[in-house]
């Protein structure tokens, strides 16, 4: 297995915030392949840095100066692609995209000998697969940070956008009362991990059959219990959704689950979130999605295009949640940039 390389940092940091610093020490040259990757002061940290980047985003224009990301996806991607795209250009760095739609990992040369040439060549390797293996596979044999762009089990960079989302509408997610509606799926996953670590009161409404690997469920009860929060299972979307502050679904079919749309369908329908679901919740609650929705299967018009709907500011945070990860990974705080306190 190969040794992470560890980016040379100046020897006087200038990031202030002790949250942040100490993420910036433990996570340059580290892979993020799953929010269990991170302690819940990590999350907080980049979720810190996520805000401090929004607010002030030409302090950062030189942090990652000349970097080289590369992105390789073996699935369809907007949001993701773009957003790390936009991330690295804006911060001094460059994007090169490798389109493994047609052609995927591993299916050529192996992935320890893909690791073994990309490291080579960029500082960075964002991956977007069908199998998590291929990611810690790749993550295990790369000299360079590994970050999980989306795989079946998890979408990581999602997760830590939405809380970001979730932290500007509400101050904080710790105490927040979080349900997910629908399949137990990628999406799912990572937001029960990072809600138990910002301390949310998680609740997933799935049917019978669809629930979140038992894996994961079991982290994020852990993580739930060391931050005093909770995890609830379900199969009543109406039940999940009862004074909820936040109300979130996804896709009932995820890319590469397609054959089982015509299974699938008529088993959802019950967990679509409609107004009679959002009266459930709290007044104040709001409807979130990763995107891309299917428009009146899993969420109605009315609740994604109404004034509760964030769904668009969660796509904008993919920019700044992931430019605040790259800098830690990528040891970008080091160049003359200070982190001012909210
Ligand atoms: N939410 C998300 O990951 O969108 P894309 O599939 O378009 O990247
Ligand atoms: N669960 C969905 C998320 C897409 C962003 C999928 O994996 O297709």
């Amino acid at each position: 297995m190969a040794s992470k390389t560890l980016i040379e940092s100046p020897a006087v940091p200038v990031a202030k915030d002790p949250d942040v610093l100490a993420a910036a020490a433990r996570l340059n040259g580290e892979d993020m392949c799953s929010i269990a990757d991170l302690s819940s002061a990590e999350v907080r940290a980049i979720l810190k840095l996520g805000h401090e980047v929004k607010r002030n985003p030409r302090e950062y224009r030189h942090a990652l100066d000349a970097r080289q990301m590369v992105l390789m996806f073996e699935k369809a991607s907007l949001r993701t692609r773009l957003s790390f795209e936009a991330g690295i250009n804006t911060m001094g760095g460059n994007a090169i995209f490798v389109d493994q739609t047609s052609s995927p990992l591993g299916e050529r040369e192996s992935i320890a000998d893909i690791a073994r040439n990309v490291e080579r060549w960029v500082d960075v390797i964002v991956l977007r697969t069908y199998a998590h293996d291929t990611i810690t596979e790749m993550a295990a044999n790369s000299r360079v940070p590994v970050i999980n762009a989306l795989s079946d089990f998890e979408h990581p960079c999602q997760a830590l956008a939405d809380f970001m989302t979730l932290e500007e509408r509400f101050g904080s997610a710790a105490g927040l009362n979080f349900t997910y509606v629908g399949d137990g799926n990628n999406v799912c996953h990572s937001l029960m991990l990072t809600g138990a670590q910002l301390g949310a009161n998680v609740t997933v409404a799935t049917p019978r059959g669809y629930s979140p690997e038992i894996e994961i469920v079991t982290l994020a009860r852990e993580i739930a219990q060391a931050n005093g929060c909770e995890l609830r299972l379900l199969q009543d979307p109406q039940l999940a959704a009862e004074g909820a502050d936040a109300i979130y679904t996804d896709v009932c079919v995820s890319m590469g689950f397609e054959h089982e749309s015509t299974k699938r369908e008529p088993i959802f329908r019950p967990f679509q979130v409609n107004e009679a679901l959002m009266q459930k919740a709290a007044p104040h609650a709001v409807f979130m999605h990763c995107l891309p929705a299917r428009r009146n299967a899993e969420v109605t018009d009315q609740v994604i295009d109404s004034p509760q709907s964030i769904v668009f500011d969660q796509a904008e945070n993919r920019l700044h949640a992931q430019k605040a990860l790259l800098l830690l990974l990528l040891g970008g705080l080091a160049n003359g940039v200070s982190i001012q306190q909210q």
